[in-house]
This record gives structure tokens, C-alpha cells and sequence, in this order.
């Protein structure tokens, strides 16, 4: 059952929302060859809470960590180590959520650390730029997989492919909630939008196939071919007005 917000709700959702913004903003800062993950996850953490709110991952099932960060080849769940330091010509994948008053914000980003191959950057921008072809579908009128072919076609026009496995989701009190928001689909088909849904729409790219392995760790999920891959995910409100990025920060205006 996909779950229609009030407005009280909504209100508690931009603030949950501008928290997972703001730690992505601290996150961001710290990008640099040298550091490890771990403490990119520690800066994270600590930006939730000072901020009265808690971690959505921390527990999640069993997650280890406050945030989710995936190098390279690693698509999404990378869990933060000591022993992983980020290298000059890496990307990262950098994927947040907050938990404030009972709701959830979630946003992902990725990154070059240093001077990274032209094609990678490419990549990353094509996510990114899939991401908002998408959002022009997302008002009262259109159906869900009209969101899901624009940003299917955009990344294969690009020559790349989008992850199948994995899909963004409804999110609200429940990190996870319906509908699920799948990347590939066909335009007229799947739920209505509605007003005051609120969705996280989370493209993942690869450069090469859209296959996928999930490592012995049960969470660390990366690509079968060893190509890269690229997220970006932002919890949009489906406002009267149309889409209202919830976990905008500075560099999305
Ligand atoms: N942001 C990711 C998602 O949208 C999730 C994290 S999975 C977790 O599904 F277990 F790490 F929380
Ligand atoms: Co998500």
C-alpha cells in the first residue's frame, strides 16, 4: 500500500531531509586520496546526531554502519572499513540516511577523488543528469513507469546500463516502503502519482552490464564484469505543485 502523507508529515520529512543533506555536505568536504571510509562514516554519524536525529542504516537489517560507501566497481551497501582509503582516480558512492521524529531522508551521491578518467566523470554526470530527466515525470497525471523508461533511456542512450536488482522505493516512517521505483520499465504502466507521496528515485549505472553480485559479506554489492558504477538518490516529495527535492543541498540548486 503506497502511503499518502499529511502535511504534518511532509513538514517532519524536510527536516529529516535536510539532515541527510547536510551530512552528505560534511561527507563531501572530506573527499580526498588518503582517507579510509571509516572516516567519512564517523563525520556522517556524528552530523546525524548533532542534529537530534539517528543513522536509517545503523541496525537496518543487520547493517554495520551509519552510511553506505561503495568504491569503483562496488554499486551500492559498501560497507566503511579502516583498511579502505580511498585513491586518487577512485570513485565513491556515498548513499546517507536520517531518521528524524519517526521519518526517514535517503540520498546518494558519487564522486571523483582527485583528477578521475574522463569516462568515469561521464558517468557519474549521465547518473546524475537520469536522475532528472526522471524527475520531470514525477507529478500528479503520470504513472510510475513513465519516470522509469525516461531514466531507463536516457542512461542507454548514453551506453551504459541501469542496475535491475535494486530498485528505489516509497519512504516515509518505514525506510522502505511501497512503491517499489525501479529504473527500467515501460511509460503508462504502474502505480498512479499522487500528491503528498513521497518517493526515493535512485538511479544505478554502469559503464558496462547491468549484472550484478552480492559479495560473502551479504551486503557489498558490485558488478559482475568489474565495471564501474555510479548512484544518485534524492527523497522527492510529489507536491500539488510537482517535485520538491527533499534532500537538496547546496550544490543542487
Ligand atoms: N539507501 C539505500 C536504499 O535506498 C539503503 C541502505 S540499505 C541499508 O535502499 F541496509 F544499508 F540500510
Ligand atoms: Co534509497
Amino acid at each position: 500500500m503506497i502511503h499518502i502523507k499529511s502535511m504534518k508529515e511532509i513538514e517532519v520529512m524536510k527536516k529529516a531531509g535536510a539532515i541527510t543533506a547536510y551530512a552528505h555536505k560534511i561527507a563531501r568536504q572530506m573527499i580526498r586520496p588518503g582517507i579510509s571510509t571509516s572516516e567519512l562514516d564517523l563525520a556522517i554519524q556524528q552530523a546525524i546526531v548533532q542534529h537530534g536525529a539517528t543513522p536509517s542504516f545503523l541496525d537496518y537489517r543487520g547493517y554495520p554502519a551509519s552510511s553506505c560507501i561503495s568504491l569503483n566497481d562496488t554499486i551500492i551497501h559498501g560497507i566503511p572499513s579502516k583498511n579502505e582509503i580511498l585513491q586518487e582516480g577512485d570513485i565513491v558512492s556515498i548513499d546517507i540516511g536520517a531518521c528524524f521524529d519517526g521519518y526517514h531522508g535517503d540520498a546518494a551521491r558519487t564522486y571523483g577523488v582527485g583528477q578521475i578518467d574522463p569516462q568515469h566523470q561521464k558517468l557519474i554526470d549521465v547518473t546524475r543528469q537520469s536522475f532528472f530527466e526522471g524527475l520531470a515525470h514525477v507529478r500528479e497525471g503520470h504513472r510510475l513507469g513513465d519516470v522509469s523508461q525516461t531514466i531507463q533511456r536516457y542512461v542507454e542512450q548514453n551506453q551504459m546500463s541501469v542496475v535491475r536488482m535494486f530498485t528505489g522505493h516509497g519512504i516515509g516512517k518505514e525506510l522502505h516502503e511501497d512503491p517499489a521505483v525501479p529504473n527500467y520499465g515501460t511509460a503508462g504502466r504502474g502505480p498512479k502519482l499522487e500528491p503528498n507521496m513521497v518517493l526515493a528515485i535512485e538511479p544505478m549505472v554502469n559503464l558496462g552490464s547491468h549484472h550484478v553480485k552480492v559479495l560473502d559479506d551479504e551486503w557489498t554489492v558490485k558488478t559482475t564484469d568489474g565495471s564501474l558504477s555510479a548512484h544518485y538518490e534524492h527523497t522527492v516529495w510529489i507536491s500539488p505543485d510537482g517535485p520538491v527535492l527533499l534532500t537538496a543541498g547546496d550544490e543542487d540548486e
